[in-house]
């Protein structure tokens, strides 16, 4: 599973404010993911939080003074500004933005910031009037405007240090990691490609309570969304399903077969890539009822006429051929019998560049587990079958496929 924290270099500096307890869980987040990182503390900070927290977190020696440099030793300012991957500052008062912004570098984290060629990303904390001050504002807009290796996240609203409700919050130690994971991941090896994936089952009404669906949790399309993001590609993902919201992607909520058609054809139109694992309804129910259907007392059953849907990948083979939409296309093919003939004969008609054939009937793999078991049939006639695997793990596969292609 692709991880862009892991073994990366990053440098958390922390700042001297209340929400230092926070620095505390995205340096434990970071060492967990698979981060070196270096802790850097201002003398304020040390006022907070002692280095020894971040020491036990990080196994790793925390800098707190830019002269202290134990004999055989490079200045710290220099190794560490140089050989990061991200720059962290988290929380960053309103003192520490405005020395940034200036160009000071009077301790070693203004000095780390001012020498460093990484990413930085920076966590304002302070009370509203600070952050909303003119000249706060001007030096949030100076480091804004300089680069765009300067990102910004947060302030939020909330609870702030002197127990009033407003802007100037830290954000969440959750949200700052995955940021910094965001910001990574862009250097990965799908940056710059535009993928659409679809996930879930459509869900066709009956009437305003009742619609006809499948199995499909949206597990394997939320995978390929994620791992896509992890690797860099820009992701929007047409989903059915309410599964929490990754962070990072463009969800799009669809129910219907229709709904699911439109979203594709407008998103998939400036994509890269489309890759359709939802699980679409070959029909729907001809007419859909304005009032929930009634039990009628005399009658024994119920009888839906039920017509076609559109089949999204043909219609998107058909924009191909007006010369518009995604250069690759990929289907998944469910099947329950016939696997290979059914996935080979989906693969000609909805002219993918492959299909990955699920045999749905397994208990181990198809509809709503953590794994699957797919065979991969190109449009050149390659053909390549893959063990059981978790979602996560065939999705990085298909998307190995993607860029060979
Ligand atoms: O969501 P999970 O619980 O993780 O389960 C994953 C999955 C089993 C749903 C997934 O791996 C899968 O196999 N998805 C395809 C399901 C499906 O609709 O298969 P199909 O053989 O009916 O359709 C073939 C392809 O055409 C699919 O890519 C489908 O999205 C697409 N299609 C189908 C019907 C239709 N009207 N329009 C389409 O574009």
């Amino acid at each position: 599973m692709p991880n862009p924290l892991a073994n990366k270099r990053i440098i958390l500096g922390i700042t001297g404010g209340i929400a230092v307890y926070k620095a505390a869980t995205i340096c434990s987040r970071l060492v967990q993911a698979g981060a070196q990182v270096d802790v850097v503390m201002t003398a304020s900070a040390q006022q907070f939080i002692t280095p020894t927290t971040f020491q036990a977190l990080t196994h790793r020696r925390v800098y707190t003074d830019m002269f202290d440099i134990p004999s055989g030793e490079n200045i710290p300012h220099i190794t560490l500004a140089d050989e990061a991957d991200l720059l962290i500052i988290a929380p960053a008062t309103a003192n520490t933005l405005a020395k940034l912004a200036h160009g000071l570098a009077d301790n070693l984290l203004t000095a780390i910031a001012l020498a460093t060629p990484a990413l930085m990303l920076i966590a304002p904390a302070m009370e509203t009037d600070m952050w909303q001050h003119p000249a706060t504002q001007a030096n949030f807009g100076i480091l804004k405007r300089w680069t765009n290796k300067i990102n910004f996240i947060g302030p939020a609203t909330g609870r702030l240090a002197s127990g009033a409700q407003g802007l100037g919050r830290m954000v969440e130690a959750e949200e700052v990691v995955n940021q910094a994971q965001h910001l990574l991941a862009q250097q990965g090896d799908l940056a710059g490609l535009r993928v659409v994936i679809t996930a879930g089952g459509t869900r066709e009404a009956i009437d305003p309570v009742r619609f006809v669906s499948n199995h499909s949790s949206g597990k394997m399309g939320y995978a390929l969304a994620t791992t896509a993001r992890d690797r860099g590609a820009r992701v929007t993902l047409i989903s059915t399903v309410a599964l929490p919201e990754p962070f990072g992607l463009d969800i799009v909520r669809v129910n219907s077969a229709a709904e699911m058609l439109n979203a594709v054809l407008s998103h998939s139109n400036q994509a890269d890539t489309l890759i359709m694992a939802a699980a679409v309804a070959d029909f729907r129910p001809k007419t859909v009822a304005e009032q929930k259907i009634k039990k009628v007392a005399e009658t024994e059953g119920l009888t839906l006429e039920m017509v076609r849907n559109p089949d999204i990948l043909a219609e998107v083979a058909a924009q191909k051929e007006r010369g518009f939409g995604p250069r690759i296309t990929v289907g998944f093919a469910a099947e329950t019998e016939n696997l290979m003939a059914n996935a080979q004969s989906k693969l000609a008609r909805k002219k993918l560049n492959f299909i990955a054939a699920n045999n749905v009937s397994a208990t181990d793999a198809g509809f709503a587990v953590d794994t699957n078991r797919v065979t991969l049939l190109f449009a050149n006639g390659t053909i390549e079958e893959l063990p059981l695997m978790s979602k996560v793990a065939v999705a990085d596969i298909i998307w190995d496929k993607v860029k060979q292609l």
